[in-house]
């Protein structure tokens, strides 16, 4: 079905996605865990198509965690060359879909070919505002956070800066995501139910929503269910509440 069918929209502005599984999909079937990852990169592809026709406009995926550099250096080299392959042979389809393309996390230690790629397609798709891609590779909540408080305690240092005018806006405004509304929905797959260190901040009030199947196996239809499990959630964001579902309450 699709979402619109209820005669509610109730689409959020923005899902963020942890793509988890890979390794369990690949295992389960026999395949080295890299299969897993490549097969979860066409899971991405459907990813992309579905919220873009599903009326999302942002979809923060979670494709390298500051953390993931501890895997094994054979699947570790295997996700940069995935994404270096995303990059290249996606780009021009995405850049036609008018999809803008942003990559958070750490970039200066990564190599410089695959800074420059990254740059590239932040350039040419800067542009298009049908849905902003946000890939947060070598991505870290913590991390995000400490530079952006570094960055804010730098500037009090050098006297540009009061510390009293320090405040929600101010800090979000130095993370990687500024400019971009915080998540309404996260989804993990794959049946685990934690955060990992993904968006901890923008995260304050998403809903979250666990799907028990793994990333290669995500498609348009689970999508869709997510967001109809979303729909049926009661958003109070600390206040008390309208007191209907965002389906009622968003219906026309
Ligand atoms: C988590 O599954 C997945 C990752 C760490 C990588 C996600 C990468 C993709 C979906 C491919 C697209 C990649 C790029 C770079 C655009 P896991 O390996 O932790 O699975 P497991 O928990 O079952 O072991």
């Amino acid at each position: 079905m699709s979402v619109s069918e209820q005669g509610a929209p109730a689409v959020p502005r923005h899902i963020g996605v942890i793509m988890d599984g890979n390794g369990r999909w690949a295992a389960a079937r026999g395949y080295p865990r890299i299969e897993g990852h490549r097969r979860g990169m066409e899971a991405l592809r459907r990813a992309v198509r579905a919220a873009q026709d599903l009326g999302v406009r942002y979809l923060t995926v979670y494709s390298f965690s500051s953390e993931n550099w501890t895997r094994p250096a054979d699947e570790v080299g295997f996700l940069l060359t995935l994404l270096k392959r995303f990059v290249r042979n996606d780009l021009a389809e995405l850049h036609a879909m008018g999809v803008r393309v942003r990559v958070i996390g750490e970039r200066a230690s990564l190599a410089p070919d695959i800074r420059a790629l990254l740059d590239d397609a932040e350039t040419v798709t800067a542009g298009n505002d049908r849905l902003d891609l946000i890939v947060a590779f070598n991505y870290g909540g913590r991390q995000e956070i400490v530079a952006a408080a570094r960055r804010l305690a730098e500037a009090a240092a050098r006297g540009e800066l009061d510390p009293a005018a320090i405040d929600c806006a101010r800090l979000a405004g130095e993370l990687d995501t500024a400019g971009v509304p915080d998540p309404d929905l996260i989804i993990r797959t794959s049946g685990e139910q934690r955060l990992s260190n993904f968006l901890l901040w923008q995260a304050a009030y998403a809903e979250f929503v666990f799907l028990p199947l793994h990333w290669p196996d995500f498609d348009r239809a689970a999508m869709e269910e997510a967001i109809r499990e979303y729909a049926r959630r009661e958003r109070r964001f600390g206040g008390v509440g309208a007191g209907a579902p965002l389906t009622a309450r968003t219906g026309s």
